[in-house]
């Protein structure tokens, strides 16, 4: 039997996602998202830091009509007040995705190309259906590593450029009750 077939569990996939990765761990750090964050540039003289890793899982590598998943791995935190978030980015052409909560808790931001922004409180269990054409970006509101998955079609092109352009309209702040939005 084809072993890609065969069923497994997430916590199986846990024990040693770097094995069964399919590309090399994607690790990003604050100084390759410097300008996203409000306070970015005063963060990093502070020195610079990890603040995702992900890992491609793709069993039938770049065959139309297949599908690609991912888990990443979110850390806690703040930059200048700012909860630590991934990089965002829109898919090129068509091409939808699923993303479901494993661990920890915080909010998805989606933002079509028209510039509708909905926000979405995730935690573990949570799945959410994000439509072609909608931007998503994860945010860690809480106190422990977020872990996420997400399932999408082989062979779309990710646009992260875009949001250098065309940003979410949006920050995530941690204020003293908790989480404040503020316009971008
Ligand atoms: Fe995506």
């Amino acid at each position: 039997m084809d072993k890609r077939i065969l069923p497994i569990t997430l916590e199986d996939y846990f024990k040693d996602i770097p094995a069964r990765a399919t590309e090399p761990v994607l690790i990003r750090s604050l100084s390759q998202m410097v300008s996203l964050f409000k306070d970015g540039e005063e963060a990093l003289k502070e020195g610079d830091w990890e603040l995702y890793r992900f890992w491609t899982i793709e069993p039938a590598m770049n065959q139309p009509g297949e599908m690609a998943f991912g888990v990443t791995d979110l850390y806690p935190g703040t930059i200048g007040g700012e909860f630590n978030m991934t990089h965002g980015h829109y898919h090129a052409g068509p091409g939808a995705e699923l993303y479901m909560g494993l661990k920890g808790s915080g909010l998805l931001l989606l933002q079509s190309r028209e510039g509708e922004l909905k926000i979405i409180e995730f935690k573990e269990g949570t799945a959410t259906y994000i439509p072609s054409g909608w931007g998503h970006r994860m945010v860690n509101t809480g106190e422990q590593t977020m872990t996420f998955l997400a399932v999408w079609p082989t062979g779309i092109e990710h646009d992260y450029e875009v949001m250098y352009r065309n940003d979410f309209k949006v920050r995530v702040l941690k204020g003293d009750g908790g989480v404040v939005f503020e316009d971008r």
